[in-house]
């Protein structure tokens, strides 16, 4: 018995990295699954992939008529909507006086504003069938300040708050919502040229668990609140970073 069967999900950003991980271990537990990508054709490989538990499908988060789109998708091809996964993101790094405002709305029109289409667009579809789970993806930028990705934090905060938001509003349809709060994870976004002058060994040595995330992780930790596992679980955060956030050993007494 799957952890998700009967219950069919929708994943933005689902071409690579994440949100693919996501896809492949929702599918391997019985859901069937709409795969959302600005990445067509990687989008398209990857359902294909999966076989007829899956469709794959253009959506750019930004675009409400894609969002639409979307959710009909889903409908019409697996007849309900149980969970979605607001996983698209995008960064730009630079210092604060540096950044365009160009770069600055870029980064919150797919994070923050692709997040709120992506949760409002669902609501439908999830009251009709009686309830459902919400999962967005937010990020460690999304409690604490990192230094050169301003706009990227403020998203991630956005985020955060937005859930807890929206968990009070939908509750009483039973469509639950939560984020999820990733440490560094080894997809294509932060192996980019942007990420090219951070020295990755020395950011992951210093954390409790002292290497960087597999989006497998990240995946494993979606799932359950995707299930019924997590069914007395909403507006909350979730965090899987490696113990990044737990604190400094740099502030600390020397225990060795
Ligand atoms: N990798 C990390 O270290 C890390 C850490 C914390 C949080 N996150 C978050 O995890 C999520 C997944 O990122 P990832 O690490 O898999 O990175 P990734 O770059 O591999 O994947 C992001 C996906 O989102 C898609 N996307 C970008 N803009 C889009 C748009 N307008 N519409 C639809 N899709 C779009 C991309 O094409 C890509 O497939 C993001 O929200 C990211 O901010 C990542």
């Amino acid at each position: 018995m799957g952890r998700l069967d009967g219950k069919v999900a929708l994943i933005s950003g689902a071409a690579r990295g994440q949100g693919e991980a996501e896809a492949r271990r929702f599918v391997a537990e019985g859901a069937r699954v709409v795969l959302g990508d600005v990445l067509e054709a990687e989008c398209h490989a990857v359902g294909e992939s999966l076989g007829g538990a899956a469709r794959a499908i253009r959506l750019d988060v930004t675009r409400e008529e894609d969002w639409a789109r979307a959710v009909e998708t889903a409908t019409l091809a697996f007849g309900r909507l149980d969970v979605l996964v607001n996983n698209a993101g995008i960064v730009r790094t630079g210092a604060l006086e540096s950044t365009s405002l160009e770069d600055y709305r870029a980064v919150i029109d797919v994070n923050q504003v692709g997040t709120f289409l992506g949760m409002r667009a669902v609501v439908p579809a999830m009251r009709e069938a009686g309830g459902g789970s919400i999962i967005n993806i937010s990020s460690n930028a999304g409690i604490e300040g990192v230094q050169g990705v301003i706009g990227y934090v403020a998203s991630k905060w956005a985020i955060r708050g937005m859930t807890k938001t929206a968990a009070l509003e939908l509750g009483r349809y039973g469509i639950r919502v939560n984020s999820v709060h990733p440490g560094g994870v080894a997809t294509p976004m932060i192996g980019s040229d942007d990420f090219d002058s951070i020295d990755q060994d020395a950011v992951w040595s210093s954390q409790p668990i002292p290497r960087v995330g597999r989006p497998e992780e990240i995946a494993s930790l979606v799932l359950f609140l995707a299930s019924d596992e997590s069914s007395y679980s909403t507006g909350s955060e979730f965090v899987a970073d490696g113990g990044g956030l737990a604190g400094s050993t740099a502030r600390g007494v020397d225990t060795d």
